[in-house]
């Protein structure tokens, strides 16, 4: 049981339900005066949430309170940013006295050296990192890198990989309408961003992901042009898709032959799975990773590790990769890093979150059979999603797109939301369990659940 549970939430099993959200329906009027749709990005508005988004007012643990002080338990968990849930009490300490002897100075400090040697510690197939501010930077930067190592300007990504809003990596990375996406040989090539020039996408080759003959035929035919390939190592902007056995070794296998660099975004993966993210559970080891979200334990970080003889192109001079940042290594965010990396190197952190995870998982799966409900679980411990469909998996982006009801799962989450469970509607993110969620916290969410598939039917 975790001993930070808020004590306004001490009865066993007490439902959470939601009265009014009038001040959040207020509050989003005002924003949206001033805000372009209410708020900073598509994915937190009224795209996704319906009629308009619960306006949070602090959190604490696993839970968090709107503006009418309706108390949810969180399970979005910033997209997987909050490892620790709100607020925990030690990086509390640590941003308070760094605030206190000053944020920042862009020149070099020591907790940027301590943050180093942590992730360094928890990543082991890693030599150096460079830290950055989030995880598109991260992975802007990966192929920056993965470029002047090997001359080569191309790089292959998947359909339905998000690898953030850098210009190039946006193709194909929303989900479209089946008729829309072409043959799995030669896959429409759809960008998710007006504003790029059509010549940017001349470089990057679009491939399905998890499917091994595709993967060869591509390799085999433009291996020896690309610079790199870029693969989530769970499809995460996909709902929770893991690859299938072999897939990312065969990646590696592959990428080796053609002296193209494995880029792994690990900017959901990473410090989830394992201390040493998804690469280390499944046993690879890729040339280069991008880091982001659960690094920073809510606060704004990317970071790029790997080979050192890759990430020293960095080092200044003539043929350098330029990598400039005001903010990089931000002092109070390497103070947290740093923090982060000692609390998830604590013992037994991972198997709870696996094993709360798991029993998560498990329950869903147990409601879903009870009801008759036509839904799957897909992921396992700590990062996991549901989806409304009569397939027994779901594979690639095109199974999401073709079999996957996602306007059935935005009214099941709706009714959680009304009932104390926070979630985005959206079908393509994920469910996260972080240090902070108890087996009460699952209990009651099993219990909403319930609830929610009787109002669905
Ligand atoms: C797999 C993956 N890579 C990169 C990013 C971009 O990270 P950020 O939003 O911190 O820029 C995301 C964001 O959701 C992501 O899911």
């Amino acid at each position: 049981m975790n001993d930070r549970s808020p004590d306004s939430h001490s009865k066993l099993n007490a439902p959470l339900t939601t009265r009014s959200r009038q001040r959040s329906e207020e509050w989003f009027e005002r924003a949206q005066q001033f805000l372009v749709e209410g708020v900073n990005s598509p994915s937190r508005g009224a795209a996704v949430y319906s009629p308009g988004p619960v306006v949070i007012e602090r959190g604490q643990g696993s839970h968090i309170w709107d503006l009418d002080g309706n108390e949810y338990i969180d399970f979005l968990m910033a997209f997987g940013a909050l490892i620790h849930g709100h607020a925990h009490p030690k990086l509390v300490e640590v941003v308070a006295r760094a605030v206190a002897e000053g944020t920042h100075f862009a020149a070099a400090t020591p907790a940027e050296t301590r943050a180093a040697e942590g992730l360094l510690r928890m990543v082991p197939n890693a030599e150096v990192v460079r830290f950055a501010n989030s995880g598109s930077e991260a992975t802007m930067l990966a192929l920056r890198l993965a470029r002047a190592q090997t001359g080569r300007t191309k790089f292959l990504k998947f359909e339905g990989h998000y690898h953030g809003w850098y210009d190039p990596y946006l193709l194909s990375a929303h989900p479209h309408p089946s008729r829309q996406l072409g043959c799995k040989e030669s896959p429409a090539r759809i960008p998710d961003s007006r504003g790029i020039p059509a010549t940017t996408f001349e470089d990057v080759v679009l491939a399905p992901w998890n499917d091994f003959s595709a993967l060869e035929r591509v390799m085999k035919e433009q291996g020896h042009q690309l610079a790199a390939v870029i693969s989530e190592a769970v499809m995460a902007n996909m709902g929770s898709i893991p690859p299938r056995p072999g897939y990312l070794d065969r990646i590696r296998q592959l990428t080796r032959k053609s002296g193209a660099l494995f880029i792994l975004d690990e900017v959901v993966t990473g410090f989830r799975y394992a201390p040493g993210g998804a690469q280390q559970f499944y046993g690879f080891e890729p040339d280069i990773t991008a880091f982001g979200k659960a690094l920073g334990a809510g606060f704004p970080i990317g970071a790029v590790a790997g080979r050192r003889s890759i990430l020293e192109r960095m080092r200044w001079g003539d043929e350098m990769v330029l990598h400039y940042g005001t903010f990089n290594g931000h002092r109070l965010i390497m103070e947290v890093v740093a923090a982060n990396m000692d609390l998830l190197s604590a013992p037994g952190v991972y198997e709870r979150l696996h094993e709360v995870g798991d029993a998560a998982i498990s329950g869903l799966r147990e409601v879903f059979r009870r009801r008759h409900m036509p839904a799957i679980v897909q992921g396992f411990g700590p990062m996991f999603q549901i989806y409304f469909t009569d397939r027994e998996g779901i594979y690639d982006y095109r199974d999401y797109c073709a079999y996957v009801d996602a306007a059935r799962y935005a009214r099941f989450v709706n009714h959680l939301i009304d009932d104390g469970i926070f979630m985005t509607p959206s079908n393509s993110l994920h469910w996260i369990i972080s240090t902070a969620h108890s087996d009460q916290d699952i209990e009651i969410f099993l219990q909403a659940v319930d609830r929610a598939c009787a109002k669905l039917t």
